[in-house]
């Protein structure tokens, strides 16, 4: 955001054509295009500001015009703000260009002819408020998305988004787009959900959209469509839909980043009849606290790394992937079955579900053909289709069947012999240019190459339960991994349509090493006599979508400890052994907390926990502190080990592999921001060059 053109800013046009109706007279086309193509979306900087003024200028000078136009280019109606203007704000600046957005999208809502805005594509953020000032909506039903996806990024849609959407289509609908979706995973609006919700007035066919478009406006124009518009303020329930909303921001962010309050204030402050100049002046207000507060700058980092770094795979090598044409999947228990669906759906090609137990091959079968049928009755996959991928499998108790494959990735038990074994067995039958991979947890990837005849061929890839939620994977670069392996691995990972971070082959790689100190950390509150629900509270204040207790109810009691053993074993000072952790290992119960009575522990694990004799309770600001000092420690030995080159694919990781919140951008970046790097280490952990685009 800022408030003169700077020299990167594609602007977008707004561009005044003239369409003389034989209905309704002369109609001005505005059409919003940034001149690049469908990849580079519309954004909306000072320059597109300046250019809808002019072309309201153009307009109003038109005495004839009787009715506007908006649309948009290809694909794109338009996206709002350009994030990355977002960076080291003033909040001089940011209150400029709230008022600018203001401003210019006032003098649209009050141009005296009627106004349609022709949502023809993706429409968010600032796009979606223009719309707004808009006197009518139609909508494509071929709109790729449709949201305000602000409050997911800490902010919230500041220009009259707050102001005018709970006018337009009620508190609820209101809310539910500007609060509740982006705080659900950043969920969008189909366009039938948006048309159904009240954003639109029409939902046309993307075929003739544009046509269907014209004709509506000119039917408004000549007074033969009417639109009714109910009144929407202080609606019967509005302190309950208030509350509600306002219990899912503490459930969400714990308090810990300010955008959804505000969000929800000003909305309410519409819907009881505030005044829109008020309201508007409140969103600059607003919009000049939020921008550069530390949440929406860790928001814009975050979005970065995700939306865009990762997806650029800083750290594949040149080298040619090998084709992939043949799967295998040795191990068809949880995750061998998950993968097994997620290679098929994404290849279309033979693939091999291996095991030695048949009814594990059954439960697999069912799984993989379960998913398709899913796919089939959501409109997704034709029945014949879903037919022909699940000939493509073949369940077997058999090696011979794996002879051919190009990619055979092993997920059996966890147990180190076995995965040698595994590797040395497939190597008899498939090609020495094909990849062994390993899903290994916590295995060394290199000792299970390490008798092979082609080390070189095996690399880690570490997926995350459930595999098809679960954006991230781990990809392991062993001593000995060539660049074609490594190349592969890469192209494999964007057919599977996963965020790949290269890792060095350390215990535990990323995102469970850093769980498990963290774990360690809150589990030494625990044993000074701190409740479990007492740390899982504090932590959570952080913003943490959970605690670390609640967390074992996913992960399993056994697998923690686990995992525990094999980091104390690599790194017995920092991973002591704690008895109480283990204990909890061997019980058969799935978690801490027994949900049947609320967040209550098993009493078995009240009983069989032991405290610290005389210990002393810790604060939640103190259970906090040790927890943040650990991680960080353990980061700080992660960068010096070379586990990852970069402390930005450390929050890729997080962000991605254990859902640590974009407002704390992961973790380095809380860590930086607070000053607790500096404390701990006199420097910032992420460096000023991202050593991914570092020339050497
Ligand atoms: P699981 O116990 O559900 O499945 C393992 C399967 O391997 C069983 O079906 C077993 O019959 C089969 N198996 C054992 N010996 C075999 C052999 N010689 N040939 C073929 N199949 C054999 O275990 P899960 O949870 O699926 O874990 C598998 C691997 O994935 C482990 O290395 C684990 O660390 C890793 N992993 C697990 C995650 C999880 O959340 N469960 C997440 C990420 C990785």
């Amino acid at each position: 955001m800022s408030d003169t053109t700077t020299t990167d800013e594609v602007v977008t046009e707004f561009k005044v054509t003239y369409f003389d109706s034989s209905k309704a007279g002369r109609l001005a086309i505005v059409t919003m295009d940034n001149g690049r193509d469908y990849t580079r979306p519309n954004t909306f900087g000072a320059g597109a500001l300046a250019s809808l003024n002019a072309a309201v200028d153009q307009i109003e000078a038109q005495a004839d015009v009787k009715g506007v136009l908006l649309t948009g280019k290809q694909f794109i109606f338009a996206v709002g703000a350009d994030l990355s203007t977002f960076a080291g704000v003033t909040p001089e600046m940011v209150r400029a260009a709230g008022e600018g957005g203001h401003e210019a999208f006032l003098r649209l809502r009050d141009l005296p002819v009627p106004t349609v805005a022709a949502i023809n594509g993706a429409c968010m953020g600032g796009g979606f408020e223009i719309a707004l000032h808009c006197g009518y909506r139609t909508l494509s039903r071929g709109a790729a998305a449709i949201a305000f996806p602000e409050v997911f990024l800490s902010i919230f849609p500041a220009w009259g988004g707050t102001q005018l959407a709970p006018l337009l289509v009620g508190v609820e609908n209101a809310l539910k787009a500007i609060v509740v979706n982006p705080l659900n995973q950043n969920k969008m609006l189909k366009p039938s959900e948006a048309f159904e919700l009240g954003y639109a007035d029409r939902l046309f066919d993307s075929v003739d959209f544009l046509e269907d478009s014209i004709a509506f406006l000119e039917d408004i124009v000549t007074g033969a469509a009417v639109v009714e518009r109910p009144d929407h303020t202080n609606p019967a329930n509005l302190d309950e839909l208030l509350a509600n909303a306002r219990k899912l921001a503490d459930d969400k962010v714990h308090g810990a980043t300010r955008a959804p309050y505000v969000a929800i204030d000003l909305i309410e402050f519409a819907a009881r009849g505030g005044s829109l100049a008020e309201g508007y002046r409140r969103e600059e207000d607003g919009l000049t606290e939020l921008v550069p507060s530390r949440q929406a700058q860790a928001s814009v980092y975050a979005f970065n790394l995700v939306q865009q770094r990762v997806k650029k795979q800083p750290w594949k090598p040149d080298a040619k992937p090998r084709a992939v044409g043949k799967v295998a999947v040795i191990g068809s228990g949880l995750m061998g079955a998950q993968l097994g669906a997620l290679f098929l759906q994404s290849y279309e090609s033979p693939l091999v579900m291996k095991d030695i137990d048949e009814a594990v091959l059954a439960r697999a079968r069912a799984h993989i053909e379960g998913e398709l049928d899913k796919r089939v009755q959501r409109g997704r996959l034709t029945a014949g289709k879903a037919e022909f991928l699940k000939g493509l499998v073949t369940y077997t108790l058999d090696y011979e069947e794996i002879r051919g494959a190009d990619f055979v990735i092993e997920a059996v038990v966890e147990v180190l012999d076995l995965k040698k074994q595994i590797f040395a067995d497939c190597e008899q039958l498939v090609d020495p240019g094909a990849i062994l991979a390993t899903n290994t947890s916590s295995l060394s990837v290199t000792a299970m190459g390490a008798d092979l005849a082609h080390p070189d061929r095996v690399v880690g890839f570490h997926f995350f339960n459930p595999v098809a939620v679960m954006p991230l994977l781990e990809v392991v670069r062993t001593e000995a991994s060539s660049e074609e392996a490594m190349a592969t691995a890469f192209a494999v990972a964007k057919k599977l349509k996963k965020s790949a971070v290269q890792c060095g082959d350390m215990p535990a790689f990323v995102v469970n090493r850093l769980l498990t100190r963290f774990m360690g950390a809150c589990a030494t509150a625990v044993n000074k006599g701190n409740d479990f629900a007492e740390v899982d509270d504090a932590v959570k204040e952080l913003g943490l979508p959970m605690g670390p207790f609640e967390l074992l109810g996913l992960v399993g009691l056994a697998v923690a400890a686990h995992v525990g053993e094999t980091m104390h074993h690599a790194y017995p000072d920092r991973f002591p052994l704690d008895a109480n952790m283990q204990a909890l290992g061997s019980t058969e119960l799935p978690g801490i907390y027994d949900w049947s009575k609320g967040r209550v522990p098993y009493d078995e694990i009240l009983a069989l926990w032991q405290p610290e004799a005389g210990a002393q309770k810790l604060t939640a600001e103190e259970i906090r502190a040790v927890a943040l000092e650990s991680v960080a420690d353990e980061i700080r030995h992660m960068l010096d080990e070379g586990v990852v080159a970069d402390a930005r694919d450390i929050d890729t990781c997080m962000i991605l592999g254990a859902g640590w919140p974009f407002f704390m951008g992961g973790i380095c970046k809380f860590l930086d921001q607070t000053g607790i790097s500096e404390k701990l280490f006199g420097a910032p952990l992420i460096g000023e060059v991202d050593k991914a685009f570092a020339t050497a």
